[in-house]
C-alpha cells in the first residue's frame, strides 16, 4: 500500500472546479453562511469560461417582445426533445432573475442607447414558439461574456469568504459504504502536498471533456476530470454520445469564433460564394441551431463546394459589417481572427470549420445539481452529499443539442440551484464526516501506481490515438461501420491504460503525472461516448447516424446510463422526463405545445 501523508480539512461544502457554474455555487453557498471551498486545478479566472464569447441567454425583453415560454420551447426544440422537460422549464423561468443578479454583482454587461442589458440574436432563439422572427435574447459583454462573469463572480465569491484553494488536483471521490459522498482527495501541484478534504456536500463543477477530441474550441484542461471520478466511484454518466460540432472553429487551430458574429450579420459562403445556408434552413438560415450549421457545412465540403486548395473548409463574412459595429460588439474574435488565421476581417472572410466544443452528456443530476444513481425502479434515485453543475453535469436541460448562449445560462442558473438546494439540506450545525480511510488509501494507491507507470506508452501517445480515433469515427456525421470500428479501436486504447509510462515521478509540478491522471479521466468519458453512439440507432441533435436518419421517439426518446469499468461500458437507459414544472392554467406550457415534431427551421 502507497503510504502518503497528508492535511485534513473540514468543510460543509467543497466545490470542485472554478468555471462559471463552479464559481456561481460556491458564491451562493458561502453568502448562505456555509463553510465553503472552491478548489481548483487553474487559477479561477483562467477556468474556461472565460473563453466564453457570445452571451448568456435569457428573455429579458430589452429588444424586442421576448416570453421564457419562448426560450423554454426553443430550448425543447433546439434538445430535439430529449431534455428534461423540468430542467428546461426551470432554466428558462430563472435565466431573467440569474442575469439580473449577476448584473447586480458587477458583470460589465454592453448596453442599449437606454442603459439596457445590450442582446444580440443567437441561433435557434425565436419568437412565437419558432413561428416568427429570430429573437434578440442573448446578453452580451461585447464577446468576452464569458472573461466578465468570470472576474465578478470570483471577486463576489473572495468577498463572501469562500475559500480558495488554487493549483489544487482532484484525485478521486472518497465515497462513504452507505453510497454517499464524504469528500475528495486532492494534490497541490506546486509543493506536492496531499490533502483529504472532508465535506457534507461535494459538488463537481469541472467542466467538459472536449479534449477527447483532436481539434476542440475547449482549453487543454477540459479533460473531464468530474465523469472520470464519478467513473471510478461506480456512478454513470448520462447521454454521452452527444458532442457538440461549433460551426465556426478557425480552419487549424480550432479557436473559436463567436456565433454572435452570425447574430450580427456575419454570413457562411462556400466556394460558389453562395450563402448555402439559405438551402438548408430557409427561415432562420445562418441562426439555426448549431447541429444543423454544422451539417450543413459538412456537406456543402463533402459535395466539392469547400473553400480553400483542398477545398476542405467554409468562409465566414464579416467585411460588409461597419468597421465600428466589429470594434464595439466584436472585437475579441477581430482579434483571433488576426493572429490564429491572418485574417483581417474588415476586409477578408474567415477560414471556418465545425469544431468539438461542448458536451451535452455529463453526470445525471435532477434541476437541483443533485447527483443520480438511477436504477430500472427509480430513475431519479440521488447519490447522498454529491451535486455536479455547469458542463460536467446533465440536468438534462440541453438534450441531444445545445442553443448557443444556453450554456453560460446553465452555468449560473443551476450553480445558483445547487446553492438553493445546499442551503436547504446541508446543516451547518452538523460535523463534517470523516472520508473512509480505506477510500483514502486506495485513491492514492491509484495515484501512486500512476506515478510509478513504468510500462511502454508514453501518456502524449496514448493521448493522441485517442483524439484521433474520437475525431475520426465519432464526427459530425456518423455511420455504423465507423462507429463500430470506432469502439473496438476505443476499447484497445482504454486498455493500454495499463501500459502507460511515466518518466518524472517527482511531485512539484509534475505535468507529466498530472496530464496522465487527466488522461485516466478523459478515457472514460471517450469510451462512453462512442459506445453510446454505436448503441443510438436513431439521428437525434447532435447525433447524425447515417444509417438511421430519422428521429425514432417511440424506441429512444430515452437518456443512454453509462457505467463504466476500465474499459468496458455497460449501458442502460433512463426515461425522458416529459411534464414541465407548471400547467398551462398555471402560466406555464401546455403538453400539446412541446409535443415532439418534425424539427425544421
Ligand atoms: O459562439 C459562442 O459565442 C459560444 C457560445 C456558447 O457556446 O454558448
Amino acid at each position: 500500500m502507497a503510504e502518503y501523508s497528508y492535511e485534513t480539512h473540514d468543510y460543509d461544502v467543497v466545490v470542485v472546479g472554478a468555471g462559471g457554474a463552479g464559481l456561481r455555487a460556491t458564491l451562493g453557498m458561502a453568502e448562505q453562511g456555509l463553510r465553503t471551498a472552491c478548489v481548483t486545478k487553474v487559477f479561477p479566472t483562467r477556468s474556461h469560461t472565460v473563453a466564453a464569447q457570445g452571451g448568456i441567454a435569457a428573455s429579458l425583453s430589452n429588444m424586442g417582445p421576448d416570453h421564457w415560454q419562448w426560450h423554454m420551447y426553443d430550448t425543447v426544440k433546439g434538445s430535439d426533445w430529449l431534455g428534461d422537460t423540468d430542467a428546461m422549464e426551470y432554466l428558462a423561468r430563472e435565466a431573467p432573475k440569474a442575469v439580473y443578479e449577476l448584473e447586480h454583482y458587477g458583470v460589465p454587461f454592453s448596453r442599449t442607447e437606454e442603459g439596457k442589458i445590450y442582446q444580440r440574436p443567437f441561433g435557434g432563439h425565436t419568437t412565437e414558439f419558432g413561428e416568427g422572427p429570430a429573437v434578440q435574447r442573448t446578453c452580451a459583454a461585447a464577446d468576452r461574456t464569458g472573461h466578465a462573469i468570470l472576474h465578478t463572480l470570483y471577486g463576489q465569491s473572495l468577498k463572501q469568504q469562500a475559500e480558495f484553494y488554487v493549483e489544487y488536483f482532484a484525485i478521486d471521490l472518497l465515497m462513504a459504504d452507505d453510497g454517499s459522498c464524504q469528500g475528495v482527495l486532492c494534490w497541490k501541484l506546486d509543493d506536492g502536498t496531499m490533502h483529504v478534504f472532508n465535506a457534507k456536500t461535494v459538488v463537481l463543477a469541472t467542466g467538459g471533456y472536449g479534449r477527447a477530441y483532436f481539434s476542440a474550441t475547449s482549453a487543454h484542461t477540459c479533460t473531464g476530470d468530474g465523469g472520470g471520478m464519478v467513473a471510478r466511484a461506480g456512478l454513470p454518466m448520462q447521454d454521452m454520445e452527444f458532442v457538440q460540432f461549433h460551426p465556426t472553429g478557425i480552419y487549424g487551430s480550432g479557436c473559436l469564433i463567436t456565433e454572435g458574429a452570425r447574430g450580427e450579420g456575419g454570413f457562411l459562403t462556400n466556394s460558389e460564394g453562395e450563402r448555402f445556408m439559405e438551402r438548408y434552413a430557409p427561415q432562420y438560415k445562418d441562426l439555426a441551431p448549431r447541429d444543423y450549421v454544422s451539417r450543413s457545412m459538412t456537406m456543402e465540403i463533402r459535395e466539392g463546394r469547400g473553400v480553400g486548395d483542398e477545398g476542405d473548409h467554409i468562409h465566414l463574412n464579416l467585411s460588409h459589417l461597419p468597421p465600428e459595429a466589429l470594434a464595439e460588439r466584436l472585437p475579441g474574435i477581430s482579434e483571433s481572427a488576426r493572429i490564429f488565421a491572418g485574417v483581417d476581417v474588415t476586409k477578408e472572410p474567415i477560414p471556418v470549420l465545425p469544431t468539438v466544443h461542448y458536451n451535452m452528456g455529463g453526470i445525471p443530476t435532477n434541476y437541483w445539481g443533485e447527483v443520480l444513481n438511477p436504477t430500472a425502479d427509480d430513475p431519479n434515485r440521488i447519490v447522498p452529499g454529491l451535486m455536479a453543475v455547469g458542463e460536467a453535469g446533465c440536468a438534462s436541460v440541453h438534450g441531444a443539442n445545445r442553443l448557443g448562449s444556453n450554456s453560460l445560462i446553465d452555468l449560473v442558473v443551476f450553480g445558483r440551484a445547487a446553492a438553493i438546494r445546499a442551503g436547504k439540506v446541508v446543516d451547518a450545525e452538523s460535523a463534517v464526516p470523516t472520508a473512509p480511510k480505506s477510500q483514502i488509501d486506495k485513491a492514492f494507491d491509484r495515484f501512486d501506481g500512476l506515478r510509478n507507470a513504468k510500462g511502454g506508452i508514453p501518456t502524449a501517445e496514448l493521448r493522441l490515438e485517442m483524439q484521433k480515433t474520437m475525431q475520426a469515427d465519432a464526427a459530425v456525421f456518423r455511420t455504423a461501420k465507423t462507429m463500430a470500428e470506432g469502439v473496438e479501436k476505443m476499447t484497445a486504447i482504454a486498455a493500454k491504460l495499463d501500459d502507460l509510462k511515466v518518466t518524472d515521478t517527482s511531485l512539484v509540478w509534475n505535468s507529466d503525472l498530472m496530464e496522465t491522471l487527466e488522461l485516466t479521466n478523459l478515457m472514460p468519458n471517450a469510451l462512453a461516448t462512442i459506445v453510446g453512439a454505436e448503441a443510438r440507432e436513431e439521428s437525434r441533435g447532435a447525433h447524425a447516424h447515417e444509417d438511421f436518419p430519422k428521429r425514432d421517439d417511440d424506441k429512444w426518446r430515452v437518456h443512454t446510463i453509462s457505467r463504466i469499468d476500465g474499459n468496458k461500458v455497460d449501458l442502460s437507459f433512463r426515461p425522458v422526463v416529459t411534464d414541465p414544472l407548471s400547467t398551462e392554467a398555471e402560466g406555464g406550457i401546455s403538453l400539446k405545445r412541446i409535443a415532439p415534431k418534425e424539427r425544421t427551421f
